[in-house]
Formats: structure tokens, C-alpha cells, sequence
């Protein structure tokens, strides 16, 4: 194994905070933790006596399961919470949740809230290390870190690769931590989506808008889709899913007509036949089911590297 070196930081808020080598650091230990759970022994002792909270105050499939396989593929003791059966009905705040949670002996806490900035809240009133499992419209960091790992192992490096992320942009904290973290590693990021669904200051991200899909498809290396968030709207940001479907699918009759067909990435859950069809689901050129297995050791080598660094400071 690798000796650890450090993370510039003792959270996980946001990819915002991270450097390059700090990315380039967990990408690291992400390959040795991909060998070791793909052995007929999966399991290292790295986070033994180490107790983690998952506190899930929205749906999850993927990041709560990746995060659980992760803790218990490094032996941590695991604890996990839904909002929907918990106390929080009786009234009781999320701080006054989170120190109970704690008085028990809890040393990090992976939080999946509806509000944006609710782990950088959290981190500042509570005695315990945060990984953020995705915070409203803000940052789901250790998405974007699949996704860049998943690209780099098929190109082995992103510098210059060019990466179109199209979709509802508006409402996505994948589409904010995929772009910091694409950059940050030297890939050309652009976006394609309805301009009802782009925020108004996009550009001062350093992105490019193409608004054309069949061009931004010709341009890309990896297109990322995204689902269209209408747990987020409280209005109608487009005619209907259909006029949605033509001008933004991703279908194999329009990928077709490309030159060259970029990879097709999806942080799911994926909606077939809206933004994607089950054909270029399936097909050879989605990576959609890589990135779900990157996510475990992905999130092995974050824990690893935070409780390194938690026991360092
Ligand atoms: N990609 C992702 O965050 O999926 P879940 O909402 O299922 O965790």
C-alpha cells in the first residue's frame, strides 16, 4: 500500500476546497482500494474502532449504499439514519440530532440534507469530522470524484480532455462539483441544457455554453447527463417531457450521427427514455455502471484519508 501523505483538509464540504494533488492523493489510494475489493478477501482493517454515522435527510440509493459498503469494506462500526423514521418529526433541530448522535461515541458524520450548505453548517457546531453525501443544489463531492476517476481510468489523464455536462444544470450539485473537480484535474468543461435550466452566472465558472446537443456531442470526449430535478421545481422550466426528450435526449439515432461518439456518463437515477434511452443506457458506450462501482473505493480512500487526518491534527 501506499504511505499516506495528507489532505489539505480535515472535512469533506466540497470539491471547492480540495487542491489538484489533494485529488490526485485520494485518485491513489482509490486504485489500491479497487484491487483490494476485488479480491476474494475485501475487507482491510484501516478503520477499525472507528464509528461512522450516515445521516440521510433525503433519498438515496446509490451514495448510502456506496457509503455503508466503503465503511464496513474498511471495518469501521456503522450506524445509519433516515429522516423519515427518526425524531426529527417531533420537532427536534438537525444540530440537536447530530450531538446525540455524537454523545454516542460517533466519530464522522456522512450527511446527505436538503440544503445547500447544511454540512459546512453542521461542521461548524459539532465535535466531529463531515463528509458531505450531497447538500441541495451545492456540492456532492464524492460524485464528482467518481466521475473524474471514472473518466481518467479510460484516458488516463484529463488534462485538455473536453467533458459537456448536459441537463438540468439549475438545480444540480453534480454538474457544480463536476465542474470544480474536472478543471481543478485540467480537463475543458462545457454545458448544454434548456437556458431556463443554466444559472445566470455559469460563465464566471470558466465553462463554456453550447447550446446546440448535436454540437456539444460532436465536441465532447465523456458527455455527463443529467435527470431533470422536478423535486426541485416549483415551476415549469420547459413545454413538457417530451419537446424535452427531442431536443435534449441522448438517443442512439442522434449519437449516429456523430463522428465520433463520446463516453456516456449518468450519476443516476437515470430516467429512461427522457434523458437518456435504455439503448445508449445499456450500450457499450455508457459508463454508468462503472462509475457505481468506483463510487465504493472512491469513498474508502476519502474516509481513509480523513481519518488519517483527523488522527494527525
Ligand atoms: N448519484 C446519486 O447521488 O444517487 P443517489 O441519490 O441514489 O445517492
Amino acid at each position: 500500500m501506499l504511505q499516506s501523505s495528507n489532505l489539505s483538509t480535515t472535512n469533506l464540504l466540497g470539491i471547492k476546497d480540495l487542491t489538484p494533488q489533494d485529488i490526485n492523493l485520494i485518485f491513489s489510494w482509490t486504485k489500491q482500494f479497487k484491487e483490494v475489493i476485488n479480491r476474494p478477501i475485501k475487507k482491510v482493517p484501516s478503520l477499525r474502532d472507528i464509528t461512522i454515522a450516515n445521516l440521510f435527510f433525503e433519498n438515496s440509493t446509490r451514495t448510502r449504499l456506496s457509503f455503508e459498503l466503503a465503511e464496513k469494506r474498511l471495518s469501521a462500526d456503522v450506524i445509519n439514519f433516515s429522516a423519515s423514521s427518526s425524531s426529527l418529526n417531533k420537532g427536534e433541530s438537525l444540530v440537536d440530532t447530530v450531538n446525540n448522535i455524537l454523545a454516542m461515541q460517533v466519530d464522522f458524520i456522512v450527511l446527505r440534507h436538503p440544503e445547500p450548505g447544511a454540512a459546512k453548517f453542521i461542521s461548524q457546531r459539532v465535535n466531529a469530522q463531515i463528509i458531505n453525501a450531497g447538500d441541495g443544489t451545492h456540492e456532492h463531492p464524492t460524485q464528482a470524484l467518481l466521475d473524474a476517476f471514472s473518466i481518467q481510468e479510460k484516458f488516463k489523464d484529463l488534462k485538455n480532455k473536453r467533458i459537456v455536462i448536459v441537463g438540468d444544470i439549475l438545480h444540480s450539485r453534480v454538474a457544480i462539483s463536476n465542474i470544480f473537480c474536472l478543471q481543478k484535474l485540467g480537463a475543458q468543461v462545457a454545458l448544454c441544457a434548456p437556458l431556463s435550466l443554466l444559472p445566470r452566472n455559469i460563465h464566471s465558472l470558466g465553462v463554456e455554453v453550447i447550446t446546440n446537443i448535436n454540437e456539444a456531442l460532436e465536441w465532447a470526449d465523456v458527455a455527463n447527463i443529467l435527470r431533470v430535478q422536478h423535486e426541485r421545481m416549483d415551476k415549469s422550466y420547459f413545454p413538457s417531457i417530451r419537446e424535452y426528450q427531442l431536443r435534449y435526449g441522448i438517443t442512439m439515432e442522434r449519437l449516429e450521427t456523430l463522428n465520433n461518439i463520446p463516453l456516456i456518463m449518468h450519476p443516476g437515477p437515470i430516467n429512461r427514455g427522457v434523458e437518456i434511452s435504455s439503448e445508449v443506457a445499456d450500450s457499450k458506450y455508457s459508463l454508468i455502471l462503472n462509475q457505481v462501482e468506483n463510487g465504493v473505493a472512491v469513498r474508502m480512500a476519502v474516509l481513509y484519508l480523513l481519518a488519517s487526518q483527523g488522527h494527525n491534527s
